[in-house]
């Protein structure tokens, strides 16, 4: 049987390398333009630009230091940031230049490049898991600690796809204990996380964690590959080494529409804001009339639910079509989770009632096919 998971393993080169099934199952998908779209995780945020002039020339200069936007975000110095193409180059950046040599702890269910793109490096991965409870995903102490006596590394997405949910505040403070305790580094993907109001970055637990994001999802600005990543300055003088070597210098455009939109940064997470008050209870009601249990995530735009019995890849392959939906089927996350949907409330009030209208319709068809 086809696997659609990330897979974790032996380092792996040529036609080893693992596939992103959920990219190359989603991206097909997502250019049919289905109309009931509520499928993504990230924001999607009206951004009107107007044009910017000469924005394919050089944006470098005396005095002007790119990292700034990122730096006074976080409050930090600029040796402390390196701005890449996005998240997904930034946990290539940071493997590479946090890694020690060891084994990496890669955290499932993931995004498949978190967990996977070690592999490529030549690094070996093995796995440590979130696990459902009623509310937030908790981890089972007795794995990790086994695992995290092994690696010099650890992947993690705090604010875990599908599920939205975070580390409870004792999984945390444990996580970052134990990796303390087995001098393991912990690379952070926190892409998700822009949304969450009191967030603290992982960086600020000390010189072996690293964060990184982009504006990809909280700013909805995913085409213009705006990411970075921050750490110590020593660890950051490594992922410069890197980025030259592998990637070069920044694009200026991306450099220029990001400074063009720097003073409205604000408003998507405001909007999320709105979103969540608008859209999260009609799914609430929804899923209640289905008999679905479901206890969202207490921030950002994105959830996932079990439906008992029910494929939910085959079910948005066959009646999703026909009825124009699109979610994503856990499948794509981790092994275990064939039941399980992740529904996104990032799009505006009234094509969101819509879709879940349709939604319902689908579900219903699905359990009373089953
Ligand atoms: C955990 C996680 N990190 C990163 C990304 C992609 O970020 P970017 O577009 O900045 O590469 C995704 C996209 O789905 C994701 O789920």
């Amino acid at each position: 049987m086809e696997v659609y998971h990330p897979t974790a393993g032996k380092p792996a080169k040529g036609s080893e390398i693992p596939p992103v099934s959920y990219l190359k199952w989603y991206i097909p998908r997502l250019k049919e333009m289905r109309p009931h779209n509520l499928s993504f995780s990230g924001l999607q945020f009206p951004w009107d630009l107007d044009s910017i002039d000469e924005i394919w020339k050089d944006h470098r200069g005396p005095g002007i230091d790119d990292r700034r936007l990122v730096s006074e975000m976080y409050d930090i110095p600029v040796e402390n940031v390196l701005l890449c193409h996005g998240a997904t180059q930034a946990i290539n950046i940071a493997i590479s230049s946090a890694s020690r040599g060891g084994k990496v702890a890669v955290e499932m269910p993931s995004y498949g490049p978190l967990s996977q793109s070690a592999r490529i490096l030549g690094l070996e991965t093995i796995v440590v898991r979130r696990k459902p409870t009623e509310a937030a995903w908790e981890i089972d102490r007795d794995e990790w600690k086994d695992a995290l006596s092994q690696v010099d590394l650890l992947m993690i997405c705090p604010q875990l796809n599908p599920v939205g949910w975070c580390y409870t505040d004792e999984d945390r403070a444990w996580i970052v204990q134990t990796c303390r305790d087995n001098d393991v580094r912990i690379i952070s993907d926190e892409v998700y996380s822009g949304a969450i109001k009191d967030w603290k970055p992982f960086f600020k637990e000390g010189d072996n964690c690293i964060s990184l994001s982009s504006l990809t999802k909280i700013h909805g600005l995913g085409q213009i590959r705006y990411g970075w990543m921050i750490a110590s300055k020593e660890i950051i003088q490594n992922a410069e080494n890197t980025f030259h070597n592998m990637a070069g210098i920044m694009s200026s455009p991306v450099i220029r529409i990001a400074e063009r939109l720097k003073p409205r940064l604000n408003e998507p997470v405001e909007l999320i804001e709105e979103y969540r008050k608008l859209n999260l209870p009609v799914l609430q009601e929804t899923l209640e009339r289905l008999g679905i249990n479901w206890t969202p995530p207490p921030y950002g735009v994105f959830g996932a639910f079990k439906v008992p019995g029910i494929n939910t890849m085959e079910m948005i392959d066959t009646i999703g079509k026909e009825h124009g939906l699109l979610a994503v089927p856990g499948c794509m996350f981790d092994s275990g989770l064939d039941e399980w949907l992740r529904v996104g409330w990032s799009i505006d009030h009234e094509s969101f009632c819509k879709a879940v209208k349709v939604l319902e319709t689908v579900l219903r068809t699905a359990i009373y096919i089953t």
